[in-house]
């Protein structure tokens, strides 16, 4: 019964889990479990702004340190999650920018000074960054989202952070996530869009991030292989970042069978893509899991149960790899 990350190793690719700090200091289990089965980490939240710079101008960098030494002992890459989100942004920051104390050119050497900070100091530890995450809106004509970083850095604060983050750090790779992007629909085809676009730029642009957030209640992405391999045929690297599969509960056999097939579906659609390099679940036990607490009504969406057994999604992968 070998582990995730040793049979993924043959095909080159990285399986991940987003790590919950809480639980990794708290739980032995949790921990072991996170340093078998995983070749790669991301922070499930202590990278984002607002736990890095609680308040303006003091970062605390215990827990994101304390991950990425984790990492160096378990022999794991870390994935960078995520330098501008307008989710999870400080309070001071959206609060200045409300009420004008932050004006446009301040937030400009804000935002470039955020990200110049922490790049560097993970600088040759991170190994790729999420450097915008979820820049799209949903629905049939998807645009950028109307954020503060979009209203007071312009259309090409994109670039500019690409820029400012390869200048950080030369050696990172960068990379956009979003969500809702797994197969081909107007939202990934904006995606696809901006790709090309920043590369006509010649903006420092590596690779495109899939959250693969699926609901049993939407179709199965079943194109997803085709939708990466446009972006593959770019030349940019790609990757599942976020994969769970929720549903409504209770739990159920067609349920359980279908969360096997949606896990199936994004990993084979990584092996099938040359330059898909990582496949990362957010959270692998249903202990930790985000979901029960942001669907109201659903859950069961990890491969491993509250217990730590297998559940049918993880002999499923183990068995796709
Ligand atoms: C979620 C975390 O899992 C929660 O603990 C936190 O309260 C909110 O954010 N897309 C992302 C992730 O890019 O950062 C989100 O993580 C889930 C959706």
């Amino acid at each position: 019964d070998l582990p995730l990350r040793t049979l993924a190793r043959k095909h080159g690719l990285g399986i991940g889990t987003a790590v919950d700090m809480a639980a990794l200091d708290a739980d032995p289990q949790y921990r072991s479990l996170v340093a078998r089965e995983f070749s790669a980490v991301t922070a499930e939240n202590v990278m984002k702004w607002e736990s890095l710079e609680p308040t303006r101008g003091e970062y605390n960098w215990g827990p994101a340190d304390e991950l990425v030494d984790f990492a160096r002992r378990n022999g794991q890459k870390v994935h960078g999650h995520t330098l501008l989100w307008h989710s999870q942004a400080p309070a001071w920051l959206n609060e200045g920018v409300a009420d004008g104390s932050i004006s446009p050119a301040e937030l400009r050497t804000i935002v470039r000074d955020h990200i110049t900070t922490v790049v560097k100091h993970f600088r040759g530890k991170v190994r790729a960054w999420d450097v915008v995450n979820e820049a799209f809106t949903d629905g049939d004509n998807p645009v950028l989202r109307d954020t503060i970083f979009r209203q007071h850095l312009g259309p090409n604060y994109i670039a500019d952070a690409l820029r400012w983050a390869h200048a950080a750090d030369p050696n990172a790779k960068l990379f956009l996530n979003d969500y809702a992007t797994d197969n081909i629909n107007p939202k990934s085809t904006a995606y696809y869009e901006l790709a090309k676009q920043l590369l006509k730029q010649r903006a420092p642009l590596h690779g495109m991030g899939f959250q693969g957030h699926l609901d049993l209640q939407y179709p199965l992405p079943i194109d997803a292989p085709e939708n990466l391999r446009r972006f593959d045929k770019l030349g940019l690297q790609t990757a599942f970042t976020e994969v769970d599969v929720r549903f409504d509960l209770p739990v159920d056999n067609w349920k359980t069978a279908g969360q096997v097939g949606s896990f199936n579906t994004l990993l084979q659609a990584c092996l099938l893509t040359p330059r898909c390099v990582m496949f990362t679940v957010w959270g692998f036990t249903d202990k930790y899991s985000w979901v029960p607490g942001f669907f109201e009504g659903q859950g069961s969406a990890t491969p491993l149960d509250e217990n730590f057994q297998p559940k049918p999604a993880y002999r499923g992968l183990q068995q796709v790899l």
